[in-house]
């Protein structure tokens, strides 16, 4: 009920849905998100926020990210960011798994909770368990005031304003973002160099301009989302920085579109999925210009001698010859900060394929904006 009278108050501006208005609003929520961040002096972030000071801040010896639905995916891309600038392990779970399985809660570790809403049931009983075994979590939140953003101990708000689609976009990009500024003051703790902090800092500067020229090509990923669309199945992959990518990809074209996709790590594919490659089967494949490429490459051969049409997502100047029918190109910033932007032409894809399709894009079915019940 909440959720009409939000909707029915605010204005489409333009846009046929929530959901495009939402995508398209990403370079200016952005923009806002970073504004009094980004600390040049000492090429760092600043997240007063999180309420732990340095010194705490170096006793973390691992960080956990914990979410669920696409705020669980984008846990994994931030984990991956943790590890590519701190060092230290990282990795994330589905909160609705973490609660309910006895876990192991450490005091070097630092929980991450992340949620759009701030009220998703099974994310706010994991909070929970983590404190009442002594654990420190923060939340990377949207709603503010929210029941994750008042029960954390500490956190940071992602500031990408009212989200009324329930496919979640803007606010996934914000997640990411966050979890790079986390990421840059976690590094910058331990032993990633100024010269490096210097570069992460400017490569967030520059994000919402890559996000900007995403949503300039806008017409030419339609085109290739009318393709997809026609398949009731298709596989996304990626590897290590790209496979949070590609799952949240294929979440995005699931919820709205209703159509089949599987998340694949590439470097899995030849150990099953391969069985179902054909002409009948898409690939969309992330292929960012970093030191997997020839590997992500290498995925893509197999899939070419079985006559699989491939997608890619990547970067100026990764030379496909004729491995990908499709490309989208992405523009290329710091490979740790990549994988945000690649997200963009995804979400693009899965509404394009949903409006090709005619489906109800803001209110897909059996799904709900925030599930706040058990
Ligand atoms: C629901 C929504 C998903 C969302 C998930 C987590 O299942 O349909 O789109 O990712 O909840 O929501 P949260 O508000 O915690 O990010």
């Amino acid at each position: 009920e909440e959720l009409t009278l939000r909707a029915d108050e605010l204005q489409l501006e333009g846009h046929d849905t929530f959901l495009h208005k939402e995508i398209h609003e990403q370079p200016t929520s952005l923009e806002r998100m970073l504004s009094g961040r980004l600390d040049d002096r000492f090429a760092t972030a600043r997240l007063d926020g999180l309420g732990i000071d340095a010194r705490e801040l170096r006793g973390f010896r691992r960080v956990k990210a914990i979410g669920c639905g696409s705020s669980f995916y984008i846990g994994q891309l931030g984990a991956s960011m943790i590890e590519d600038l701190a060092r230290i392990p990282a990795d994330a779970e589905a909160a609705s798994e973490f609660r309910y399985r006895n876990p192991i809660v450490e005091p070097d570790t630092l929980y991450v909770a992340v949620s759009q809403s701030g009220e998703t049931a099974d994310t706010l009983f994991a909070v929970r368990e983590i404190q009442r075994k002594g654990g420190c979590v923060v939340g990377l939140v949207n709603v503010v005031g929210s029941s994750i953003a008042r029960e954390c101990d500490g956190g940071i708000y992602l500031h990408a304003g009212p989200e009324v689609s329930v496919a979640s976009t803007k606010v996934l990009t914000h997640m990411g973002v966050g979890f790079a500024l986390l990421a840059l003051l976690l590094g910058r703790v331990h032993d990633l160099s100024y010269a490096d902090g210097a570069r992460i800092v400017a490569g967030l500067r520059a994000l919402p301009g890559q996000v900007q020229q995403m949503l300039d090509s806008e017409d030419e990923i339609a085109v290739v989302a009318k393709g997809l669309a026609q398949s009731p199945s298709s596989f996304f992959i990626g590897r290590v920085r790209g496979y949070a990518v590609a799952r949240e990809g294929a979440q995005k074209l699931k919820e709205i579109s209703y159509q089949h996709a599987e998340a694949y790590q590439a470097s899995e594919l030849k150990h099953g999925p391969l069985a179902l490659i054909s002409p009948q089967m898409p690939t969309v494949a992330i292929v960012p210009d970093d030191e997997l490429v020839e590997r992500n490459l290498g995925a893509l051969h197999e899939i070419a001698a079985r006559s699989g049409p491939v997608i890619a997502v990547t970067h100026p100047g990764v030379e496909f010859g004729d491995l990908a029918a499709e490309r989208i190109v992405v523009p290329h910033g710091e490979v740790e900060l990549d994988p945000i932007v690649l997200t963009i032409p995804l979400q693009l894809l899965a509404y394009h394929a949903a409006a090709a399709l005619g489906r109800d894009i803001d209110r897909p079915r059996n799904l709900a904006k925030s599930v706040t019940v058990e």
